[in-house]
């Protein structure tokens, strides 16, 4: 059996997603969980593009203790600099250094002739192995460059320094045949290919993502990059969860094994929902709400005589639990601790006990609280501690022949209060034209979502907004018993959270990717 190294990109490439904007907590929390769930590497971001990913690939890099953490860099000096500034706190640093090769790319985007990208790639190999210990170089759009060419810079690279080479199929662009034979070829081409691990990305254009990173596999590759529930740019990279299962369930076929512990599956790929707020398709392959459900008579009567003939995968090995323990207002502290603790949290004291507050007014209002219910109490509380407003209070008059109108009172982290009052159409406009008033800015409503978690009367309502203001598109996430307290919530995280990214902007003039 190979081991096949799992490299994550969700909170890089996964964050390129477009509307997708974490902050600093909850990219650590996604870290955390990633480091759980058996990744060998996390990418953490791109240090040189922001102030903001710097500080939180730094952050990760000195946190992480159970993978490797790499950051992405331009064949550039100053951003291998900024990498290894960012990352040199890791247990292992690792650098992943890119440059194109395909006639394309070396022709409108750099203007180069394919022996000056050789030189580039080449010398900036080098200049990384001055600092790091692990260099992973990537020829981006690999899958539309020419494969003597390839196999040419491959084999430089590697005399350079390089220990990992990475193939992307950038534009998503290619077959599983085409880029099986693009592995084959580099390894019967390059001389020294074996001193190096071979890696996959691919991106989804044309919905083979997994299955193009899966022929790799049998062509060589040792390492498969993805992201969790496919996120990434455009329609996005390899979902990491279907390759980990994939590679499991046929691992008679593909003769490999991953570090990956599958039960953690539905929680990692619930935290990467729920905070990029980009849903699950109900049909999604191992993730989805319908994959473990069989509708048709025929099958569920063949699934009750035997499991096995409707379902290769089970729902436990996967993580999803079909019976969920419940907590209700009888739960005491230390059930309700242990509890989090089950599901993976690790929390101080005085965060316990605060959330144990929030625990039982929820319990007040509802009769069973649920895993899920806890999971998302966990997230809100955990991952909004810093923020500029705070809701103060909310009250909304309605009546089916009144206007809607609401008075919202914010308190600001300095102890200033804002009250105000407006009308709407409806109640949640009522609201947010309020929150427009305290800010006293014009924002635009891109998205709304309304979600109940685990349905029943009395389920948690969970909102899910996009908002857009001066330019900068931010979006937030509110949970609360009621669904107009949850909207408020939502819209004034994604108001903390574009302030929070107008200041970033402001302080460094940065320069996005
Ligand atoms: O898709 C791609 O080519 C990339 C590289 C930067 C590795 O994301
Ligand atoms: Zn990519």
């Amino acid at each position: 059996m190979n081991k096949i190294k799992i490299f994550d990109t969700t909170l890089r490439d996964g964050e390129q997603s477009p509307g997708v904007n974490l902050n600093f907590q909850e990219k650590m929390e996604i870290a955390r969980q990633l480091e759980k769930y058996g990744v060998d590497i996390i990418e953490a971001g791109f240090p040189a593009a922001s102030k903001g990913d710097f500080q939180s690939v730094r952050e990760i890099a000195n946190t992480i203790k159970g993978c490797s953490v790499t950051g992405l860099a331009r064949a550039v000096k100053s951003d291998i600099d900024t990498a290894w500034e960012a990352l040199k706190g890791s247990e292992e640093p690792r650098l992943h250094v890119f440059i194109a090769t395909s006639p394309i790319h070396m022709a409108y985007k750099f203007n180069k002739k394919p022996e000056e990208i050789v030189e580039i790639a080449v010398e900036m190999v080098k200049y990384a192995s001055k600092f790091f210990p692990v260099i992973q170089w990537s020829a981006e759009d690999a899958s539309r460059s020419e494969l003597p060419f390839l196999a040419h810079i491959t084999e430089e690279v590697i005399k350079a320094g390089a220990n990992v080479v990475n193939l992307p199929d950038t534009v998503g662009y290619t077959t599983p045949k085409e880029y099986g034979a693009m592995f084959s070829y580099l390894k019967e081409n390059v001389p020294n290919i074996h001193k190096v691990d071979l890696s996959t990305h691919c991106h989804d254009d044309l919905g083979m993502a997994v299955a193009n990173s899966l022929a790799a596999v049998e062509n060589g590759a040792t390492q498969i990059e993805g992201a969790i529930n496919g996120i990434g740019e455009r329609a996005g990279n390899a979902a990491i969860e279907e390759v980990a299962v994939a590679l499991h369930t046929r691992k008679d076929f593909y003769q490999s094994y991953t570090n990956i512990t599958l039960s953690e599956t539905k929680r990692t790929s619930d935290l990467v929902s729920k905070l990029t707020g980009m849903a699950i398709p109900a049909n999604k392959a191992v993730v989805g709400r319908n994959a473990f459900a069989h509708e048709s008579g025929i099958h569920q009567d063949g699934f009750l005589k035997n499991r096995s003939t409707y379902e290769i995968i089970s729902p436990e090995l996967v993580g999803v639990q079909q019976k969920e323990v419940v907590l209700g207002k009888h739960s005491g502290r230390h059930a309700f601790r242990t509890h989090l603790m089950d599901l993976g949290f690790t929390l101080q004291d005085n965060q316990i006990d605060s959330l144990f507050e929030k625990f039982k007014d929820l319990a007040d209002k509802k009769k069973d609280v649920t895993d899920d219910d806890l999971f998302s109490l966990v997230l809100q509380k955990t991952v909004n501690s810093d923020e500029l407003y705070k809701l103060d209070s909310l009250q909304v008059q309605y009546g089916s022949h009144n206007i809607p109108t609401a008075t919202i009172t914010l308190t600001k982290n300095d102890g200033e209060s804002v009250q105000e009052a407006a009308t709407g159409s409806g109640s949640v406009e009522a609201i947010y034209n309020t929150l427009n008033r305290c800010i006293d800015s014009e924002l635009k409503l891109l998205d709304y979502r309304l979600q109940s978690i685990n349905g029943g009367p009395d389920a948690l309502a969970e909102v899910f907004v996009k908002i857009e203001g001066n330019g900068v598109e931010a979006s937030g996430r509110g949970l609360a018993y009621d669904v107009l307290e949850s909207s408020a919530k939502a819209y004034l995280n994604a108001i903390n959270r574009m302030i929070a990214i107008q200041e970033y902007r402001k302080e460094t003039k940065q320069e996005v990717m």
